[in-house]
C-alpha cells in the first residue's frame, strides 16, 4: 500500500526530519537553485503542491502576488499556517480534482511530492488546466540515477572501524523500476514510488507540457561531515525541471 501522509506519526517524522540540521540543509540546497527562476517576478498567483511544512510557499512570497499551499497532511497543515501566516494553505489530495479554477495560477511547484503520487500523466493534465497559458511548472525530484534506492552509501566493517567515509554504491537499476518500496530516513515503513527521469518527461509530455529546463542541484561546497552536503557534493540526489504549458 502506498504511504499515507495523513498518518499522523509518519507526517511527525517527517516534522522532525524537516527541523533537523539535514532538512534545513535540503531546503537551502533546492531554494539555492529554485530561487533563480524566479528571478525579475514579483506579481505571480502560486501553488505549492504537496507543500509538507510550508517552507517553499513561505520562501516564495516575495515572487507573489498570493501564495497558496495543499498538503494531505493535516498536521504538516498545522505547522504551515502556525508559522507561515501569510500563505494560503489548505488541506487537499493530489489524487482528486483539485479545488482551482481552470487556469488560475502563473506558477505551480510539485518539490519531492511526484514520487507519491501513483498516476503521473492524471497528476500531469490536473497542473495543466489550473495554470493560465505560457504557466510554469516547476518540479523538484529525486534523480533516479543516483539517489535511493539505486545509490545507497555503504560502508565495510574495515572501513567503519577505519572511519572512512562511506562510498556510493550503485544496485542494478533494473531492480527498481516500478516498485513502491523506497525507503527514507525519516519514514519506517514508508513506500513511494520509484519513477525514472524518462518517465517523469514524458508522462508531462504527453500531458501537455514541454521541458524547457533541467537541472542537477549538486551542493555548492563539499562537506568535512557525513551530511547531505557531502552527499550531494558528489552525486546530483535532486534534480529540477521546468516545464511550460504547451498552448
Ligand atoms: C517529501 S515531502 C515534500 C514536502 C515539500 N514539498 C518539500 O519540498 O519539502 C512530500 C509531501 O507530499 C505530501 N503528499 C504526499 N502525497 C500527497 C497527496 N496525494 N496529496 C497531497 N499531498 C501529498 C506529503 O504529505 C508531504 O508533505
Amino acid at each position: 500500500m502506498l504511504t499515507d501522509f495523513s498518518d499522523d506519526n509518519l507526517a511527525k517524522n517527517y516534522l522532525k526530519f524537516s527541523n533537523s540540521d539535514e532538512g534545513q540543509k535540503q531546503h537551502d540546497l533546492l531554494w539555492h537553485y529554485i530561487e533563480p527562476r524566479l528571478a525579475g517576478q514579483s506579481n505571480l498567483k502560486i501553488l505549492d503542491a504537496g507543500c509538507g511544512t510550508g517552507w517553499l510557499a513561505n520562501n516564495l512570497r516575495p515572487y507573489a502576488q498570493s501564495v497558496k499551499a495543499f498538503d494531505s497532511s493535516s498536521r504538516l497543515l498545522e505547522y504551515g499556517k502556525e508559522h507561515s501566516p501569510q500563505v494560503n494553505f489548505l488541506k487537499t489530495d493530489l489524487a482528486d480534482k483539485l479545488p482551482f479554477a481552470d487556469q488560475e495560477f502563473d506558477l505551480v511547484v510539485a518539490s519531492l511530492v511526484l514520487h507519491d503520487l501513483p498516476k503521473l500523466p492524471e497528476t500531469f493534465q490536473e497542473f495543466r488546466r489550473i495554470l493560465k497559458p505560457q504557466g510554469k511548472l516547476l518540479i523538484i525530484e529525486l534523480n533516479s540515477y543516483y539517489a535511493y534506492p539505486v545509490g545507497s552509501w555503504t560502508r565495510t566493517i574495515w572501513q567503519k572501524l577505519t572511519r572512512l567515509k562511506p562510498k556510493l554504491t550503485i544496485s542494478p537499476y533494473g531492480d527498481w523500476k516500478r516498485r513502491i518500496d523506497r525507503k527514507f530516513a525519516w519514514g519506517e515503513g514508508f513506500n513511494s514510488y520509484f519513477y525514472t527521469l524518462p518517465e517523469i518527461i514524458n508522462a508531462a509530455h504527453e500531458s501537455g507540457w514541454n521541458l524547457e529546463f533541467m537541472e542537477d542541484l549538486i551542493a555548492k561546497s563539499n562537506s568535512e561531515k557525513l551530511d547531505l552536503h557531502f552527499r550531494a557534493y558528489r552525486f546530483p540526489i535532486f534534480i529540477l525541471l521546468e516545464f511550460r504549458k504547451q498552448n
